[in-house]
Parts: structure tokens; C-alpha cells; sequence
């Protein structure tokens, strides 16, 4: 089944000029790029896109490091592309991540950890939304 989901390229990897190799693991494992956009997050934003995390220990932390520099926010489409996604990102810790994945080969810890992608239909759907009118999505 075609699907959607939403992919953050964090600043950990902005910072250290790797878009352009993550895009590539993305495409090489079949998923495309059919909307893509740079931008730095303000800290309102990134407290509300994470607000299901807001009462965790690493919440402040997470947000400090979201609004630490630009991101990429890019919608992905393909067949499964929410756990393509996921399995190409690997563990959310690159020290548990397989190898290969892109956690795994660039990452740097686990609050910089390079990539975000949405872990089911729903949360999908809202993240996407978040970022993108469905008139920003070519295709
Ligand atoms: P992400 O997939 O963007 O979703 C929430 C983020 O919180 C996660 O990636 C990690 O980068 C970050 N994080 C920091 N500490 C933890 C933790 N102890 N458990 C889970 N996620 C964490």
C-alpha cells in the first residue's frame, strides 16, 4: 500500500552536511522524496510537535536540540513507507541501531540521532499536516 510519513533531517546532520547522504540511503532504499523543506524551528514549535514526550525527563533537551540549528522536514511516499522508513533510520539509540541503517552510520548519540520519522498512520497524518497544506506535496 502507497503511503506517507514524515521525515526530519535533525541539526546534528544539517550541522555536518549529510541531507544530501541521507537523502540518498532514503532513495536507495526506495522510498521518494515528494516534498522537502529547510527551515529552523522556533521553540514553540518544537515543544508542540513533541508535545506527546512534553512530561519526559528529556523533553527540555530534545527541544534545545531541535532549535540548535536547521532541520530538513520532508514528506516520504512509498509502498510501506512508514516502516521502510523506520527500518532505514534504525533503533532511535544509534548504539542499539543495526548497521547500515542511517542511525547506526551517522548518528551521534541519542538526542542527536540525525533523523525523525513518524511511527505509525495516524501520528503520520499529523506530522505531515504540521509541516506541509497537501497543495506542498508535488508528488
Ligand atoms: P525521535 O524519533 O525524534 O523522537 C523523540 C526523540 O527524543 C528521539 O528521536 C530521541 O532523539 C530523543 N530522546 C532523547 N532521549 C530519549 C530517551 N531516553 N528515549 C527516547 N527518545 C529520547
Amino acid at each position: 500500500m502507497t503511503e506517507r510519513t514524515l521525515s526530519i533531517i535533525k541539526p546534528d546532520a544539517t550541522r555536518r552536511n549529510l541531507t544530501g547522504k541521507i537523502n540518498s540511503m532514503l532513495e536507495g532504499a526506495g522510498l521518494r522524496i515528494v516534498a522537502q523543506r529547510r527551515l529552523s524551528l522556533t521553540g514553540v514549535q518544537a515543544e508542540k510537535f513533541y508535545e506527546v514526550h512534553r512530561d519526559r525527563p528529556f523533553f527540555g533537551e530534545l527541544c534545545e536540540f531541535m532549535t540548535s540549528g536547521p532541520v530538513v522536514v520532508q514528506v516520504l511516499e512509498g509502498n510501506g513507507a512508514i516502516a521502510l522508513n523506520r527500518r532505514v533510520m534504525g533503533a532511535t539509540n544509534p548504539a542499539d541501531a543495526e548497521p547500515g541503517t542511517i542511525r547506526r552510520e551517522l548518528a551521534i548519540s541519542l538526542t542527536e540521532n540525525s533523523v525523525h520519522g513518524s511511527d505509525g498512520p495516524e501520528t503520520a497524518a499529523i506530522e505531515i499536516s504540521f509541516f506541509f497544506a497537501e497543495v506542498d506535496i508535488p508528488g
